[in-house]
This record gives structure tokens, sequence and C-alpha cells, in this order.
């Protein structure tokens, strides 16, 4: 049995006062002990962050970590820096990076190695574009980003793996149910051919989550909770997915 994850990605928002204010929103709630949560603000955020959900269950994430551990990388963040920090989390491959930063699949590889090497736990993002869709090469996308973007890795303990059409994000066109669990069906069945322990995998739904579609998701087989944007910065709405999974 997979233990539902729910993760917050807050992207690049807020400020120390709105997230003060969403966090005590978060806060002010039991979490259910069923379900880990997670939120993932920016790096000048996550002091903050960590510091307010010491004594909860609710765990902390960064969005991004550097490819090596220390050297004159200007502007990156090492993975071990984080944990430092008090990071659980990192999300890793998502399309805001592969597309505005062109991150690689070797790259995120590379990114991967040294999360874990760190101690963190990983949340590796794949996901195909409209167009790619609408050619027919949803499956082949997702199934060359996982090859490339796990590469030495699949098989790690706790990797969690994010679906996110990149259609679907921020757009208000969620994947149905049904093609959400088809695709994850097929990643399940990809992490199997990687190595991966794939019955244990979990794999998470991103794309215009909200609490009016999270129970029919949630409800798939194969789909083990959220990577939630947008949502995630109104406490009602992400307790309202939170309580759906
Ligand atoms: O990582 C979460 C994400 O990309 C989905 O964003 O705003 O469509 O829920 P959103």
């Amino acid at each position: 049995m997979r233990r539902p994850l729910i993760a917050g990605n807050w992207k690049m928002h807020g400020s120390r006062d709105s997230i003060g204010i969403l966090l005590g929103g978060l806060l002010a709630q039991k979490l259910p002990e069923s379900v880990d949560v997670a939120v993932c603000p920016v790096y000048v955020h996550l002091d903050q962050v960590v510091a307010a959900c010491s004594d909860s269950d609710l765990r902390v994430g960064a969005q991004d970590c550097s490819h090596v551990d220390q050297g004159a990388y200007t502007g990156d963040v090492a993975a071990s820096m984080l944990r430092e920090l008090g990071c659980h989390w990192v999300i890793l491959g998502h399309s805001e990076r592969r597309s505005y930063h062109a991150e690689s699949d070797a790259l995120i590889a590379a990114k991967l190695a040294a999360a874990l090497a760190a101690g963190l736990a990983p949340i590796v993002c794949v996901g195909e574009t409209r167009e790619q869709r609408e050619a027919g090469e949803a499956e082949a996308v997702v199934a060359r980003q996982l090859r490339g973007s796990l590469e030495g890795a699949s098989s790690a303990a706790g990797l969690v793996i994010a679906y996110e059409p990149v259609w679907a994000i921020g757009t208000g066109l969620t994947a149905t149910p049904e093609q959400a669990q088809q695709m994850h069906a097929f990643i399940r069945e990809q992490m199997t051919g990687l190595g991966a322990n794939a019955d244990e995998t979990r794999i998470l739904y991103g794309g215009s989550v909200k609490p009016d579609n999270a129970g029919e998701l949630f409800a798939q087989a194969d789909i083990d909770g959220a990577l939630v944007g947008g949502a995630a910065l109104k406490a009602e709405d992400f307790s309202a997915i939170i309580a759906a999974a």
C-alpha cells in the first residue's frame, strides 16, 4: 500500500509576509495521519518555512538543486546545503526548468545523484507537451525522460515520480482521470523495466489539480497523490486537496 503524498510547489510566489499567512492557515489544521504533506517554497523562504514547520508533520522541499556539491557555480545551491537547512524533499526536472533553463535529462540525472547523496528525497518530474500528445508521442517522451533522468538511480529507495503533462500546468486543463491513470500505469511499467520496485514507487499527478478534481484523480489505482501549483497557494484549497487523498 503506497502512502499518498501531496506536495505544494509554490514556484516563484510569495513574500515573507504572505507565506507567513499561508503557513498559518495550513498549520492551524491537523494533517491527516495517513498522508505525507510537503510544501516547496523558493530558496530564500526555506529558512522561514522550515522554522514554522518544525513542530508539525509538514515537510519542506526545495524546487531544484545543483548537480554538484560545492564549487564555482554562481547562483546554484547544493543539495547538501538544502539538507543542512532542514529540507526533506527536492523537486527535480520540473518542466519549467526543462524549458526555461534548458535542463537536459542528463543534467537532471546528475542532480538526482547529488540529491540522493545528500540525503534529500527527490520528486522527479516528467511529462509531454500538447504537441507531443497530439502527435501520439506522449508515452515515448515520458519513457525517454524516465530513462534519461533516472539514469543510475531508478531503483533508489523513496524515489518519487511526478507526471505533469505540460499542457495541464497552470492552464486549468486537467488530464482526465482516465488519461492520467493510463500514463501512471505506463510509468509504473517503465519503472519495473528500469529495475525499480515499482509497486512501492509513488507516482504523483500534477497539472491544475484543484479541490473539485482531486478526489477522482486520487481514486485511480496508480495515482498516489499530487504535485500542486496554483491551488497550493491557498490554504483552504490545499487543505481540501490533502483531505481528498
Ligand atoms: O509542480 C506543480 C505544477 O507544475 C502544476 O501547477 O498550477 O497547474 O497546479 P498547477
